[in-house]
Parts: C-alpha cells; structure tokens; sequence
C-alpha cells in the first residue's frame, strides 16, 4: 500500500493561446463554467480527496489566479449584513487555509514535465504527490481523484486517469501500452505522448489527474539535465515502467470535459448548466427550442 498523498501539483503556467483575446488579461483558470472558476473546480476535486497542500505552478501575468485565494473579508461582512447566507456560504467555501497554497513561477514555458518539477524542493524526497491539469474538468462520484487515490491505495506505484478515445482523436494525447488490463484498472508496460496516427499502442488516453511516486521528480531531474526544449511528463512516467517500477492507468467513472478547448468549454457549460436547479429547466427549454431551430433551418 502506497503512502498517503497529501500534496497537489496545480501547473497553471500556460500561455492559454486557444483562449484568446480572453486570456490576454486574465488566466485561463479563472475562465468560468456557470459561475465557477476551472481552478476552483480542480481545488474543490483535490479537497474532496484529501489533499491539504496545493502548489500552483504559475507564471507573468496569473496575479488575478493568486488573488482568487484571498479572504474577500469586505465581501463577506458585506453579504453578512445583508442576509445573503447562500452567497456567504459559497464564498466562504472558496477560502484556504493560510499556509495551504504555495505559489512557484515558471519562468519559461519548457512543458508540463517542466513545470512539474519547478515544484521539487516543496516535496519530501519520499514523497508521493498529485498532479491536476486544470483544463480536464471531470464530472464523477466520488470525485476522480478520489477515484485514483482509492485505486493508488490497492496498488502503490504510479497511476494515471485514462479513458477510452476514438482512433482518430488518440494522437492528441499521451498512450497507455497496456501489459495487462485487470478492468477498472489497467497496468502499463509503456507510454507515449501523442503517437502519429496508425501507431498508437492503445486507444487509452491519459488525461489530466495523476498520482506520481517520488522516483517520477527524479526521473525530471534528469530528464532536465539532459534536455535543451520541453520536458514531458509523459517522458518521466515511461521511465517508471524502463526502470521497472508500477505504472497503472484508472478508467474513472465520470465525464470529462477537455476546457482547454473551446468545444469542449462549451459542452462543458451546457453540462454543468444543466445540473444547477436554479438553471436546467429555463435553460433546457432554450436548448430544445435552439436544437428545433436548427433542424427546421435544415
Ligand atoms: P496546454 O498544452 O493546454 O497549454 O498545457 P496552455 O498554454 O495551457 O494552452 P494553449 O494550448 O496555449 O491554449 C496543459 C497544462 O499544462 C500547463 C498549462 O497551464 C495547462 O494546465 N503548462 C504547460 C505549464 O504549466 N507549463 C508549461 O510550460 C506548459
């Protein structure tokens, strides 16, 4: 059985160029579904999880992501005064403990892999640690990586989210190699970042939730002295397997919503729209009538 996780790596240093002119003032992570931040979606999974330290792997232009955090008090005593209990409870449900963010800069966008390891000296060297893309927004019960860490707990190892993707969209992602696929759970013998079409291992994507051991930073460490450009973390994990340590994949129960797209924004905005109660039934009559629309223009 693996050691308990307790710290989450949240790497927010991306430029978010998809996302522009939005992003060319605030940071991708404050975009919002409904009204909710993405970050504040990948915070409330990890809380759910267990996690109490939450490293944000930032960079020039995230100051709104570092002010999101504050205690917003003036708000608060405000909506008080008010009577406002449901906002004042919502708010409140976004505030963290002083001391449980940490804030590292990456000072240059070198890759995921990069921006994972900026975050080395605030591990124990023996340390397991959980990495969030927040661009994978995943609706799931429980949670996904709650999921994982139930999962990492059965096996020890290394253990990423995976899901089932169609053969032509599978080069967009990082490849499980399955050596052995136990169901829920598979245990991977190799794995690749996007494979040019036609030489995919699997149809098995990886997405944005991991559970790394202490030995994937100091295959980074190494990656990092070797490397001139990017550093992948896909890199790092193979690594694991060459060195003969676990790597497993969890097919998680949920759906995931890949917000670093415009597409899948949206559908993501539909979706979460539709299960607010204040919301579904007037936004729903919308979409029929949009969808009606639509055909009879067909
Ligand atoms: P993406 O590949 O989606 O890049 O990064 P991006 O810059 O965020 O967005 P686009 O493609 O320009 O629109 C995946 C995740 O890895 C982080 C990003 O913040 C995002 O969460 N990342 C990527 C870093 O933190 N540093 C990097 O050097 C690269």
């Amino acid at each position: 059985m693996g050691r308990k996780v307790t710290k989450a790596i949240f790497p927010v240093a991306g430029l978010g160029t998809r996302f522009l002119p939005a992003t060319k003032s605030i940071p991708k992570e404050i975009l919002s579904l409904v009204d909710k931040p993405l970050i504040q979606y990948a915070i409330d999974e990890a809380r759910a999880a267990g996690i109490e330290e939450f490293i944000f792997v930032t960079s020039r232009g995230k100051g709104a992501l570092e002010d999101y955090f504050d205690h917003a008090h003036e708000l608060e005593s405000s909506l008080r005064k008010s009577g406002k209990d449901k906002l004042l409870d919502i708010l409140r449900g976004t505030n963290m403990d002083s001391g449980a963010i940490a804030y590292i800069r990456q000072h240059k966008a070198l890759g995921l892999g990069h921006a994972v390891w900026c975050a080395r000296r605030l591990l124990q060297e023996d340390e397991p640690f959980a990495v969030v893309l927040t661009d994978d927004v995943i609706q799931g019960e429980p949670p996904c990586l709650q999921q994982m860490i139930e999962a990492y707990e059965e096996t020890g190892g290394s253990m990423v989210a995976t899901m089932e993707v169609p053969t032509e969209k599978v080069s967009a992602y990082g490849v499980l190699d399955v050596a052995e696929d136990m169901g829920a759970i598979v245990r991977a013998k190799g794995m690749v970042e996007k494979p040019a079409a036609g030489t995919q291992p699997s149809n098995l994507a990886v997405i944005g939730r991991y559970i790394l051991a202490p030995t994937v930073m100091q295959n980074l460490n190494k990656l990092k002295q070797g490397a001139g450009g990017e550093i992948q973390l896909t890199d790092a994990i193979a690594d694991e397997i060459a060195e003969g340590r676990d790597v497993f994949g969890l097919r998680f129960r949920g759906q995931r919503f890949d917000c670093g797209s415009k597409a899948g924004f949206l559908q993501a905005t539909v979706a979460f729209g539709l299960e607010r109660d204040d919301l579904k039934d007037e936004f729903a009559d919308y979409l029929a009538e949009v969808v009606a629309m639509r055909r009879a223009a067909e």
